[in-house]
């Protein structure tokens, strides 16, 4: 194992997109920021210094950060965020973990062009479980405002609104030839005939379930979230933000220029969504465009996708997925947990201006798990309270149940559509085994929700529709060979299972990936001991770690 030492540089950069160019924060001025490349068993050392005026964090996600919960990154929960002019080095080992993963500024929406990849690859001198690739490509997909992301999160903020929907989405950083001022900078993907070739894709948007496909050509799925999976062919995939899947690609088709696809995958009803369709374009080497420049070659060939609101499709697709072999899935659970996820409305206040309640009937949005809308501290983060034991910044008291039960995909009644606040977290003992329900509801609009916990991968035993039975929907765990991953689409008036061992100490976010659901509030904390009474004994703090 090697360590390999990186600095990021945030800072604002000129990026022209959409025929503008704006001042995007950025990492070391690229956009997407730079690819971390690792091998099984590395560590990795980053120094991220802030010259741009946002506080700002970085995540890794979907790293295990076993007892290095310090590195984690999301502001407020493990770290104050690194001020501008500041400065924080993250330290963090890979164990155990292969495949695509990524990181991303956790920080109001600065994710929005602070992101990039983090690939990797097996221990050095193994290798991987299907055939060595020819080539391997990462795709980022991306969110692209014109407007700077950070204004546009402040307004819906003040608001109490939704916020402005994307102006593109984007494919390593570029919108492709379908959006005006694009085609010249479209992503080309390259591929020979009869070679077989690695794409790793990311679902980096910040608010938008994405379906993706390449023309004429099959997908055979290996990898999620930095876990193998047992191989299966499909010619879509559907990615919540968060998700990764590694997919191999063969060059079987004639000679030409095909185009990849990616647009929304949009469950909420009468939601305003971004209907545009981003495109790269994968090139046979035998088949390149030099033609194109003087207009004798033909356009790609386009995709079919499916249209927007195609919940069978995505559904198809996320419940294909299995481990590669006979996995050891807890069968006893100390931990049986229900959490609703999902929107609400909270009244304004009788002072507040109605400049500022601008949510459906003078309302504002909000969101929670089990009625409660997260809030974040904003003197000190959550992990280091726990740590010290410093009282009033987070309680012990998430409710293991919501308040009480109802028909949570059903015509809930006006009175459960107000949640409470708090910074509450749900105690785990070191080494329980914990089972979780995760149950959509249709609190002013059912919607997928791409649930994400930090520093675990957990098997999904199932997921469907409706209502979670305990009685008959629990015959469906799959116990055997369930994948592993650190998000999970939770289906628009459904549910989705999952399980873990609380073998990592600390204090971790779980939830929805989607951005705008996290200002909102649908968010908790899961505070793992350490076994040896709370957490005193872990590591303590890094020198350098930013206070607030
Ligand atoms: Cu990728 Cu808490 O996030």
């Amino acid at each position: 194992p090697r360590t390999q030492n990186h600095e990021f540089v945030i800072q604002a950069t000129p990026v022209k997109r959409l025929c503008k160019t704006q001042n995007s924060i950025t990492v070391n001025g690229q956009l997407p920021g730079p690819t971390l490349e690792v091998n099984n068993g590395d560590t990795l050392v980053i120094k991220v210094t802030n010259k741009a005026r946002y506080n700002v964090t970085i995540h890794w996600h979907g790293i295990r950060q076993m007892r290095t919960g310090w590195a984690d990154g999301p502001e407020f929960v493990t770290q104050c965020p690194i001020r501008p002019g500041g400065s924080y080095t993250y330290r963090f080992t890979i164990q155990g973990q292969e495949g695509t993963l990524w990181w991303h500024a956790h920080s109001s929406w600065l994710r929005a062009t602070v992101y990039g990849a983090l690939i990797i690859h097996p221990k050095q001198g193994d290798s991987y479980p299907f055939p060595k690739p020819k080539r391997e490509t990462t795709l980022l997909l991306g969110e692209w405002w014109n407007a700077n992301p950070i204004d546009v999160v402040r307004e819906a903020t003040r608001t109490g609104a939704a916020p402005n929907v994307s102006d593109a989405y984007t494919i390593n950083g570029q919108p492709g030839d379908l959006y005006k001022c694009s085609s010249k900078d479209t992503v080309i993907v390259p591929i020979d005939s009869g070679e077989t070739n690695l794409l790793r894709i990311i679902n980096a948007a910040l608010n938008q379930q994405l379906f993706f496909t390449v023309a004429n050509h099959k997908l055979t799925v290996v990898g999620a979230d930095a876990s193998y999976t047992k191989p299966f062919t499909t010619t879509t995939l559907m990615l919540g933000p968060g998700q990764t899947t590694d997919v191999l690609i063969t060059g079987d088709q004639p000679p030409s220029r095909y185009y990849m696809a990616a647009r929304a995958y949009f469950s909420a009803q009468n939601a305003a969504f971004d209907n545009t369709t981003t495109t790269a374009i994968l090139e046979y080497k035998s088949a390149p465009c030099s033609n194109c420049k003087n207009g004798s070659s033909t356009k790609p060939v386009m995709p079919p996708l499916p249209a927007y609101n195609d919940t069978n499709t995505s559904s198809a697709f996320t419940t294909s997925f299995r481990s590669p072999r006979k996995v050891e899935v807890p069968t006893e659970i100390d931990e049986n947990l229900f959490f609703t996820v999902g929107l609400g409305l909270n009244n304004c206040p009788k002072n507040f201006p109605s400049s500022r309640c601008q949510g459906p009937n003078g309302t504002r949005f909000t969101a929670s798990m089990n009625n409660v809308s997260f809030v974040l501290p904003n003197n000190i983060s959550i992990l280091q309270a726990y740590q010290q034991n410093i009282p009033g910044v987070v309680t012990s008291d998430f409710p293991a149940n919501p308040p009480r039960q109802f028909d949570y995909t059903g015509n809930v009644s006006q009175s459960l559509w107000q949640p409470n606040s708090g910074t509450k977290g749900y105690p785990l003992k070191y080494g329980s085994r914990v089972q979780v329900v995760l149950q959509d509801t249709s609190i002013v609009t059912p919607e997928n929700h791409p649930i994400h916990l930090h520093g675990y991968d957990f098997y999904v035993l199932a997921e469907g529709f409706g209502n979670f039975n305990a009685k008959t929907d629990t015959k469906k765990f799959n116990l055997v060979d369930p994948p592993m991953r650190n998000t999970v689409a939770v289906p628009v008036n459904g549910w989705a299972v999952i399980r873990f061992v609380a073998d990592n100490p600390g204090a971790w976010i779980m939830h929805c990936h989607l951005d705008v659901h996290i200002n909102w509030g649908l968010a908790m904390v899961f505070l793992v001991d350490n076994g040896v009474g709370k957490l005193q004994s872990i590591e303590s703090p890094p020198s350098d770690l930013p206070l607030c």
